[in-house]
């Protein structure tokens, strides 16, 4: 098969990595791609938001499959353009594409359908959202509605910042568009997981749990960012509590957007936050995580190419008597990032230690910000590489993914010292 994937972070590169591996693979694009993606796929140059120039490419080169990796290109609507040129491609419509792309649509499905989640208002106008708070107890949280790079959340502690977050997004427009409509809701308490299920029309099968880390620095201080790193099982997610989410969350999703005429297929990702009252939704992602994926592949065992053909295929039930094949061992990745990030962030820095990190057993270094010059990898994004470990448990893999952490070096490079720590304390 001839495979396309489109995107240009940590997360496709996992995919490539995995996808390159599969019997069925001839040959593996990748749009825009990155300096590690070039070292195992043939990189184009198509931005991941250019649907026609990427239909064209796909349609010339008789592309058997596109996965489509970052939300933007969903939302824009490019599965439905591949649909309609009889193109096979990953990924869920525009139309379904909306459960992330916009928070109120979410937001008001899962009130639709009894899904649990944070209670929410929906305000269109500065005033009447500055009302309300002098309404509620803090803290609260205040979402933009839109896409903004997963930083349209902000849990204000006080008043004062609640006010601020809506001045900001409502009046300062830092969102743009995307802040024109805002959520405020209730603030959640407990642990949080990643549960990401593989959907098509008639099937749902389910991949290794995950924890992603949001904020920059250790203790989950500073402000939020893409994620800052993540491991593989989640141990909080024990096989009661999975039925519990797929019973309450999972299947009422894809069916409520059934029932309103939507068929979703692809990678559907639900954010949770395990309460005492059970699990709720804290969001949904129309598309694998980053960097979590980076931590579940590694674990994979099943043909990841076969499956992501039979879910386009709506043949997934393939898979359903014996589901996907899982390493028992953890997985861990920590992410490293350039000086700045997640405010801007500085560029073109020489990675060393790369080539070290490829001698080690059960490592494996996924490339997100990096490009290559010559012989050399530079950096050229917020997040640049996901250091990726496996251990026979979280412990170990923590220690393999930090001996391999320690080898690399650039100039400004931050990473947290704490990933996979909350996996720990669960497991005491
Ligand atoms: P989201 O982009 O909606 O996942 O939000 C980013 C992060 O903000 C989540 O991973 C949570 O850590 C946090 N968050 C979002 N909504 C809530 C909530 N209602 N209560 C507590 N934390 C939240
Ligand atoms: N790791 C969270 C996300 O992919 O949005």
């Amino acid at each position: 098969m001839k495979v396309l994937v489109v995107g240009s972070g940590g997360r496709e590169h996992a995919l490539v990595w995995k996808i390159v591996q599969s019997k069925l693979a001839d040959t593996c694009f990748c749009a825009p791609g990155n300096g590690g993606i070039a070292q195992v796929a043939t990189c184009v140059s198509l931005r991941a938001e250019d649907t026609a120039g990427l239909l064209t490419f796909a349609k010339k080169e008789k592309i058997d499959l596109t996965i489509i990796g970052p939300e933007a290109p969903l939302a824009a609507g490019i599965v439905d353009e591949f649909t309609k040129a009889g193109l096979a491609i990953f990924g869920p419509s525009q139309r379904a594409a909306q459960l992330e792309a916009s928070k109120v649509f979410a937001k008001e499905l899962m009130a639709r359908h009894n899904i649990p989640t944070a209670r929410f208002r929906v305000f269109n106008n500065a005033t009447n959202a500055r009302q309300y708070i002098e309404t509620i107890t803090m803290p609260c949280v205040i979402k933009a509605d839109g896409l903004a790079a997963g930083k349209g959340v902000v849990i204000a502690q006080s008043r004062d910042q609640a006010l601020e977050a809506v001045a900001q997004m409502m009046e300062g427009k830092v969102f743009g568009a995307a802040g024109e409509r805002i959520i405020i809701e209730e603030c959640l308490k407990g642990e949080e997981a990643s549960i990401i299920v593989l959907v098509d029309a008639n099937t749902i099968i389910p991949l290794a749990s995950s924890q992603d880390h949001k904020r920059v620095f250790d203790e989950d201080r500073g402000p939020n960012t893409g994620g800052m790193g993540a491991y593989s099982p989640a141990p909080l997610v024990d096989e009661k509590l999975f039925a519990q989410i797929r019973s309450t969350i999972i299947e009422p999703t894809v069916k409520g957007l059934r029932e309103e005429g939507i068929t979703y297929r692809g990678a559907l990702y639900a954010g949770i936050m395990i309460t005492s009252e059970g699990p709720k939704v804290l969001e949904y992602n129309v598309r694998f995580g980053d960097p979590e994926t980076q931590a579940i592949l590694p674990r994979l065992k099943s043909d990841l190419l076969e499956v992501l053909y039979a879910a386009s295929n709506d043949n997934l039930k393939n898979f359903l008597k014996t589901g996907l094949s899982w390493e028992t061992r953890a997985c861990v990745c920590v992410v490293c990032t350039s000086k700045g990030y997640p405010g801007n962030y500085e560029k073109g820095k020489e990675i060393s230690g790369l080539k070290d990190c490829v001698k080690m057993k059960d490592v494996v270094v996924f490339h997100a910000g990096t490009k290559k010059e010559g012989e050399k990898h530079l950096t050229c994004g917020g997040r640049v590489l996901g250091v990726t470990g496996l251990g026979v448990s979280i412990a170990k893999a923590i220690d393999t993914t930090y001996r391999a952490v320690a080898k690399i070096k650039f100039d400004g490079m931050h990473y947290r010292t704490d990933i996979g720590k909350k996996a720990l304390q669960i497991l005491k």
